[in-house]
Order: structure tokens, then C-alpha cells, then sequence
């Protein structure tokens, strides 16, 4: 564990200042740093009391709980153990006979540019009946469901109507592959897989089912009784009797009230699969009150939400994003949100602007990825430049995902938010359930590319190697000193490997986020530099440098020795650059563009295109050391492009460095 002042390139020292405006402070649920920090005093008084207090007031309980945080069994904290509550009421039950219960709760706007609207008193009919649906396939609490779908309505309808029933969902992003579909249904032993037949992405039909039956063909997958698809076209796809059902056949007759199962705090919610640093992905488990209670509350705060808003989060299901800011904390704010099933750059790179003038998105939050692509796309096409289009609806901006470099950050601001728009660049991760580290939109003061200050509660610290906090000024690893609701509860099946990765001995106790930041000297402000262990961020998601390298080794007719590490890119923040040996020596030159191919979609097969290596280089060998071990960090400058000024004296192998030039 090292803490590396991080691969994204930004402006070290970042003098512009932007304070919240009148305009943003009038109202605001936070207002002004005086009460940012009559927060946080309340927290460091009373921990205990302060979590508590939000939990009485930001969830409804069926049995309310007598002890906040037991800490007996550390790392594996439990918050409101004794507490009883239901997540899908939490989001639906609860606003009916109040104003959101006929208030739109979700806009759809298909891929096809489609718009359905759902109310919150239709949703929970729809949930409901769903619900009864799955009771009918045997479906019980404390089962585990694989959601595999599309960006739908139906989509937030399965993972609600499980939660309604108890059952645990582990939602798997339609871009993945059969194998990755495999693996989860095995590790979470899952009973019922949800799908839908096709989806649509950018005017294309892409196969959803046909990847789920070829998971279900792999040994380990008897544990599913039954499989529902979702008809997203009226293309017809294989359908196994007795196993499968669509969802015109789940819900006939199925009856459209269903009562919440009350669960413990602490009952899995979800399990969601993300990558580590060795080549297993890892089920990180969320329980069901502390993490309502973090989604709701960091609608309220970060978004300083309001009845009025339209909220719009460009997130999938499949990722965290889309599970705290789509299907659980907008519906527990009594939100109207939109959900976009398609992708930004169709039927053109206009699209998000075109859709906040439709639907006068008052909230938007995206990923810098997007960001940085459709800025490309508007200094080559004017025709679609925001400029073009009524942003005025906006009053918030959001950032999620990787670091923002000041760049990209200063063109969101005067070019989507007008100059008159706060920017969130909200800090979290899978593991803390939601929203770490945040500028509040009437509180914080911003500076481009930082997520400033962590929010009330949450104890953020930088640290050295041996978890001692370093003052402001000095870089180190990112770690969070106290447990909170929202975190991670463990590894599914895995307790080991939990306390392993997030509670290592050196650190004396505190959570380890994998992250390097820095804190400003003046105003104490938190700037993320990356990832200080083997997962890189490609385009917001997760990659763990060991899971590429153990796929393209596993083309064993092929592949001899791989190694993937991870270089700056403009455009998706890091590219994956794999180095590879093949069996057969290194290839011609004209060889080497079709074997990078071949294993370009290898890749992508066995774990879905967005793992796909950008640059691939071939070598004889790769730089070792006399002890054989990998010298990745020659590897990190030779993916750079970086000429070799560091020392090679313990390298095995010098001679390799010069075949390692050229990618395909
Ligand atoms: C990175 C996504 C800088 C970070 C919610 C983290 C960020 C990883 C930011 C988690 C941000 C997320 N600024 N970096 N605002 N937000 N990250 O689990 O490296 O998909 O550890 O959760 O994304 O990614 P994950």
C-alpha cells in the first residue's frame, strides 16, 4: 500500500474560489458553513445521538430501535440492529394519503425518445404486484435475485418488489458478460434470475435473455428455480418451460397490494459485485436501514432537494449510483426523477441537453467521463452545443465517479450550469452505500476539482502507511476514521476478505477507501488523486487490473504471461493498457493488430466490452525482476509513453523495455 500522488493529471494548486450565491442559499436546507459546522459539532458531540436523530426523522420504522451502533464485533458494525422497517415502504408506502402520492414519481424517456410517467401511488401498485409475483415463484426473505435488465421502469420495479418481500438483490450491468452473469448467480446462490429479452442502446436491439441462458447452461446454477423476462421488444427470444416466465405471465392475476415484510436494520438489502484488487469480484453487502436512511438523507443534503425538482441522475441500475440516486433515495425524498434508458450520444451528442429543456431537469448529475465526451462532441459539432438549448430549468449540478479536472469542471459550470449552478462533485464508493465527501450547494465555497469537505458525521482523514493523520498540505491514503449507517457490512461469504481489504491492522481501526487524496493547506479541502491499490477507474467504473490479466491469461491457447496496468486518458479518465506475451513469441507486425483484436473481444466476451484494453503490447517477456517479480512500474511509464529514466538496474531483463514500444 502505497500512496502515489495518482495517475488522472489536474492543476495541483487550484486558486478559484466559487461561493454559493444569494440566489442558491435562499431556502436551502443547509445554509451557509455555520450550519454545515453546527452539524458537524453535533456529530463529534454526540455521535451516536446525531445518527439517531436522523434515523428517527429520515426513516419510518415498524419497530423503532433502542441501540444506535453496537461496535462489539468490530469491523463488522451494526447500526439500529433491533430496529424493523421495510426499504420498498420506505420509498412508497409512506407518501401515500400525503401530496407525493399522485406526484409524478418517475419520468421515462426511452432510448426511442418515448416518455412514460409513473406516479408514486402506480408505482407501488406496480411494486406490489410484482412482488406478489415473485412470492408466486417461491421467492422468499433472505433470497438472493439477479436483476440483469435494461434501464427501465420494470427494471427499479424488480429491485423494489424484492426489497419489498426481503429478498436480497444483486443487480449485474447489462454490459456484462455471460460469465460475469455465472459468477454472481453462483457466488450469491441466487434463486431467481430477472431479465428482460432485449434492450434497446442507441436504436440498436442488443440480447439480454440469450447471455442469461448461457449462464444458466455453467455448472453451479441449479440454485435457480425460475427466470422472469421483461418483453422490452416484441422480438421473441428462447424461453426454457417450466423455468421462464415473461412478465405478462408472472403478473396475471396477481393482485396489486402486497405488504411490506419488515426486515432487522441490518438485513441484507443488496449484495453488488465490484472489482478488487485481486481477480475475484467482490459482493459488497449493504444492509437495509442504515442504508435508507443515507440515501434519503444525502438526497435532502447534497441535492438540498426540494418539491418542485426534477431530478435527474444519468447512472445505470447496475452500478451504486444508480441504486441510491435512481431506485432508493429520490423515491424515499418523494423526488420526481428521470430515467433515461439510452445512451448520451443518440440519435446525437445532444441528447442530455435536450432532454433537461424537455423535461426541465432541475437537478442533473453525471459523470466527468460524459462530461469530457460531449464537450469534445460540441467543439466539433456546433449543432450540438448546449448553447442551443433552454438550461435554464438547472439549479444544481453533480459530479460522480472519478476525480473532475478543473477543465472539465470550469466548462460544466458556465456551459450546462450558466455560471449560476453549484456543482456537487460527490466522493463515495459501492462500499459506503452513498455520498462521502461533498460541497453542500448553500453552504461550501467550490474549487474546481475538489469534493471539498466530508459531510456532517462522516469522519474523513488523510493518513500515512501507518494510519497516523497527516496535517493539511501532504498527501497520503484516504481513510474514514468512524463507522457509518451506509457502510459496507461485508464481503458476501467472504468475512475474511472484508476485514482484509478495509480494516488492514496498520490502519488501528479506521475504514480504507483504496484512494489517494490531498487536503488543501488554507481551507482543509479534500482532492482525490486515484486509486492507490490495482483497480483502475476507466469511465467512472471499477476495473481491477488482476481480473483483466487472469481473463487474457485464460486464453491459454494464445496468452502465455499478461500484465494490465492502467495509463491517463483524456476522455475516460484512465485506459486500460494490458502487456502480453503470447505462446507463440512475439507476433510480426502485421500479426499483432489481429491477435490484439482476437483478444480485444475475448476480453469483452468473458467480462463485458468496458474491460476491453485500449493498448495492447507484445513482448518476449515481461520486465522482471531477478526474483521474477513484474516491474509494473516501468510498465505504468511504458503506457505513458514515458522514455525510461528510471533506475533498471534490478531488472532481469533490460532488452524487453524496447520491444514493449508499440501498442495496438
Ligand atoms: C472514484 C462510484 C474522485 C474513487 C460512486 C472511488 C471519485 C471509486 C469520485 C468508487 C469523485 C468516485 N472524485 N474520485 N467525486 N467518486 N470516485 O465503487 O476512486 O463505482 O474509490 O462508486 O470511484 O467507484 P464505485
Amino acid at each position: 500500500m502505497t500512496a502515489q500522488s495518482g495517475s488522472i493529471e489536474s492543476v495541483l494548486v487550484e486558486n478559484r474560489v466559487f461561493p454559493p450565491s444569494e440566489a442558491t442559499m435562499e431556502g436551502a436546507r443547509i445554509k451557509g458553513m455555520e450550519a454545515y459546522q453546527a452539524l458537524c459539532d453535533e456529530a463529534e458531540k454526540d455521535y451516536e445521538g446525531f445518527w439517531a436523530r436522523l434515523a428517527r426523522e429520515n426513516v419510518v420504522w415498524t419497530k423503532p430501535f433502542t441501540k444506535v451502533l453496537d461496535e462489539s464485533n468490530a469491523p463488522f458494525y451494526k447500526w439500529f440492529e433491533d430496529g424493523e422497517l421495510n426499504a420498498s415502504a420506505n420509498c412508497l408506502d409512506k407518501h401515500m394519503g400525503t401530496p407525493v402520492e399522485n406526484k409524478t414519481a418517475i419520468i421515462f424517456e426511452a432510448d426511442d425518445g418515448k416518455v412514460t410517467k409513473v406516479t408514486y401511488k402506480e408505482m407501488l401498485e406496480r411494486v406490489s404486484q410484482f412482488a406478489n409475483a415473485l412470492k408466486a415463484e417461491g421467492v422468499k426473505k433472505g433470497d438472493r435475485v439477479i436483476i440483469y435488465m435494461p434501464m427501465t421502469i420494470e427494471g427499479i420495479v424488480a429491485m423494489q418488489a424484492c426489497a419489498r418481500i426481503g429478498a436480497t438483490h444483486s443487480v449485474v450491468f447489462g454490459g456484462f458478460s455471460a460469465k460475469a452473469v455465472h459468477e454472481r448467480i453462483v457466488d450469491a446462490g441466487a434463486v431467481c434470475v430477472i431479465t428482460s429479452n432485449y434492450q434497446m442502446r442507441g436504436g440498436k436491439e442488443l440480447p439480454l435473455k440469450s447471455i442469461v441462458d448461457e449462464a444458466l447452461a455453467e455448472g453451479g446454477t441449479e440454485c435457480v428455480k425460475s427466470v422472469l423476462v421483461f418483453e422490452r421488444t416484441p422480438t421473441a427470444c428462447n424461453m426454457v418451460e417450466g423455468r421462464d416466465k415473461t412478465f405478462s405471465q408472472a403478473l396475471e392475476g396477481q393482485s396489486t397490494v402486497c405488504d411490506p415484510v419488515p426486515v432487522g436494520a441490518e438485513h441484507p438489502l443488496f449484495v453488488l459485485y465490484t472489482s478488487g484488487s485481486t481477480g475475484k469480484p467482490k459482493g459488497v453487502q449493504h444492509s437495509t436501514g442504515g442504508y435508507i436512511l443515507w440515501a434519503n438523507t444525502t438526497m435532502q443534503w447534497t441535492f438540498d432537494l426540494r418539491p418542485e425538482d426534477i431530478f435527474w441522475c444519468t447512472a445505470d441500475i447496475g452500478w451504486v449510483t444508480g441504486h441510491t440516486y435512481i431506485t432508493y433515495g429520490p423515491l424515499a425524498a418523494g423526488a420526481t426523477q428521470v430515467v433515461f434508458e439510452g445512451v448520451p450520444t443518440y440519435p446525437d451528442a445532444s441528447r442530455f441537453w435536450k432532454m433537461i429543456q424537455d423535461h426541465k431537469v432541475t437537478i442533473f448529475y453525471t459523470a466527468p467521463t460524459a462530461i469530457r465526451s460531449l464537450i469534445k462532441a460540441a467543439d466539433s459539432n456546433e449543432a450540438v452545443h448546449p448553447k442551443n438549448f433552454d438550461l435554464s430549468s438547472l439549479r444544481i449540478l453533480g459530479s460522480v465517479g472519478e476525480p473532475i479536472n478543473p477543465e472539465a469542471w470550469m466548462w460544466y459550470y458556465k456551459n450546462i450550469g450558466g455560471e449560476r449552478c453549484p456543482i456537487v462533485d460527490t466522493f463515495w464508493q459501492t462500499e459506503t452505500g452513498a455520498h462521502m465527501m461533498t460541497p453542500l450547494p448553500g453552504a461550501t465555497p467550490l474549487v474546481p476539482g475538489s469534493c471539498t469537505l466530508a459531510l456532517p458525521g462522516i469522519t474523513a482523514a488523510i493518513v500515512d502507511e501507518t494510519g497516523n493523520e497527516l496535517p493539511n498540505g501532504s498527501g497520503g491514503i484516504l481513510v474514514i476514521k468512524r463507522p457509518w449507517p451506509s457502510m459496507i457490512r461485508t464481503i458476501w461469504g467472504d468475512p475474511e476478505r472484508f476485514k482484509k481489504s478495509y480494516f488492514p491492522e496498520e490502519l488501528q481501526g479506521a475504514y480504507l477507501a483504496g484512494d489517494g487524496a490531498v487536503r488543501s493547506e488554507d481551507r482543509g479541502y479534500f482532492r482525490i488523486t486515484g486509486r492507490i491499490d490495482d483497480v483502475l477507474n476507466v469511465s467512472g467504473h471499477r476495473m481491477g487490473t488482476m481480473e483483466i490479466e487472469s481473463c487474457l491469461v485464460a486464453k491459454s491457447d494464445l496468452v502465455a504471461e499478461a500484465a494490465v496496468v492502467g495509463r491517463p486518458d483524456d476522455l475516460t479518465g484512465e485506459a486500460i493498457c494490458a502487456f502480453v506475451v503470447l505462446k507463440q513469441g512475439r507476433p510480426s507486425p502485421e500479426e499483432a493488430p489481429k491477435i490484439a483484436k482476437a483478444l480485444r473481444d475475448w476480453v469483452a466476451h468473458e467480462i463485458g466490452p468496458i474491460a476491453k484494453p485500449k493498448d495492447i503490447r507484445f513482448g518476449d517477456n515481461l520486465p522482471k525482476t531477478r526474483s521474477g517479480k513484474i516491474m509494473r512500474r516501468l510498465l505504468r511509464s511504458l503506457a505513458k509513453g514515458e522514455s525510461i529514466t528510471q533506475d533498471t538496474s534490478t531488472l532481469e531483463n533490460p532488452a524487453i523495455l524496447d520491444q514493449l514500444g508499440d501498442a495496438y
